[in-house]
């Protein structure tokens, strides 16, 4: 069969399903909320979104804020770090996990990635502990949730405090508990993408109510629970939802452990076929998930199983084929913001990121990670046969006709 990249037909030419999804109930929820009552502060369809969402994820709070990455800054706040804290995070993650601690005068300090689960490696961790170190942000990559017990124990331990970013992780599960509450406190992203949407927001889970009534204030301009409109007792900022924003989500609670099975029968059905390919291995899940998110498919390509055929040629091969699989994140100290200007973050002048280098997160991201889209995720068996068809199709010209591949390398 000839490979699209030289010409031949591709596997598919098919869109994979839209994300996010309008529903009936979603559209009524949206009309109720429109002609019901106000569209902002003090909104019932916030707090109704805020219980529901709580009490799904095993929590006893929540607050619902404009963003993930606003969850994150209220969150670490509300924890109380302080200017010049360390905060440790996965150099592997979106931008926002460490982004959110230079926003809150804090220090980011990346450790390593477990190779085999793509999320952070505790024993890591551990070593990047020093007498500044304050808080952990553990990330649940891709969905699905990293090793929180040994993370609680260095917590504890070390006297620091556990932040989630479970971004990417509604409805995951670490040993039967719902992800986001089992730290003190936990932060999730409904933005577009994600697996509930609003377009853009975020929402903060906890069980302890004294860090929450600290997030109200935080992501409230500072304002305190039951004191006066103009009444500020922190330097907060307006980082609240809005109530078409919740009257979106809300129904959405309801229709996820639908998506969530419809994740995890795919993510099966590509990992029993395509961990048979010599070279593509896919990422483990340590025996406590319960159960994953799958946001996003992750697996790994091992270029020495295909010639020395680069990454990059693969994925445009793939790309011909119809089948969108990328690189994904970069090492998050390699990126130019962390090339750091002391004149704008004075309590970083001791901080050189360009010494950094960690090797798993760099075999990973420069190496191995193939990313599939993640309304992949969505499609029904046959969709992702086809995913599996272009796999199969496109490593087996690679083993068969390498010099083919090759020469495509050099002219790329
Ligand atoms: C791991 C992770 N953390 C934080 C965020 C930030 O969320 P948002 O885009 O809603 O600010 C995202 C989402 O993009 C994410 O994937």
């Amino acid at each position: 069969m000839s490979l699209a990249i030289f010409g031949g037909t591709p596997i598919r030419e098919k869109p994979f399903p839209v994300w996010p999804q309008p529903t009936r109930d979603i559209e009524d929820e949206v009309l109720k909320c429109l002609h019901g009552e106000n569209w902002g502060i003090g909104s019932k369809v916030v707090d109704r979104l805020c219980e529901s969402f709580s009490n799904y994820h095993d929590s006893d709070f929540a607050i619902a804020t404009n963003s993930g990455t606003t969850a994150l800054w209220v969150a670490l706040k509300a924890a109380g770090l302080k200017a010049g804290d360390e905060v440790i995070v996965p150099a592997y993650t979106f931008i926002a996990t460490a982004s959110s601690v230079l926003m809150a005068n804090g220090i980011p300090v990346f450790a390593d990635i477990d190779i085999n689960t793509g999320n952070i490696d505790p024993n890591s961790v551990k070593e990047k502990i020093t007498d500044r170190t304050r808080m952990i942000i553990p990330v649940h990559i891709g969905g699905t949730p990293c090793d929180l017990d040994s993370l609680r124990s260095i917590a504890e331990s070390n006297n620091l405090t556990i932040i989630e970013d479970a971004a990417q992780a509604h409805g995951a599960e670490w040993d039967r508990k719902k992800v986001g509450a089992i730290g003190t406190g936990g932060c999730f992203s409904f933005q577009t993408s994600k697996n509930m949407a609003a377009g853009e927001g975020g929402i903060i889970i906890s069980n302890d109510e004294q860090f929450m009534d600290s997030c109200f204030s935080y992501h409230n301009c500072g304002r305190v629970r039951s004191g006066g409109w103009y009444e500020h007792n922190h330097l907060g900022g307006n980082f609240r939802i809005s109530a078409i924003q919740a009257a979106l989500l809300i129904p959405q609670l309801k229709t996820l452990d639908h998506f969530l099975k419809v994740r995890e029968s795919n993510r099966k059905i590509l990992e029993s076929s395509i961990s048979h390919i010599d070279g593509i291995s896919t990422l483990q899940t340590l025996p406590k998930v319960t159960r994953s998110a799958n946001h996003i498919f992750i697996c790994r390509y091992d270029e020495k199983q295909f010639n020395g055929i680069s990454r990059d040629t693969f994925f445009k091969a793939m790309q011909a084929e119809g089948i969108y699989t990328y690189q994904g994140y970069k090492p998050l100290y390699k990126e130019n913001l962390f090339i750091i200007d002391s004149s704008e973050y004075p309590w970083l002048r001791d901080v050189d990121y360009r010494n950094i280098s960690l090797p798993c997160t760099e075999r990973l991201c420069e190496k191995e990670s193939i990313w599939l889209k993640q309304n992949y995720l969505l499609g029904s068996p046959e969709d992702t046969q086809d995913v599996i068809n272009a796999f199969e199709k496109v490593t087996s010209a690679m083993k068969a006709e390498p010099n083919l591949f090759l020469d495509r390398d050099k002219n790329n």
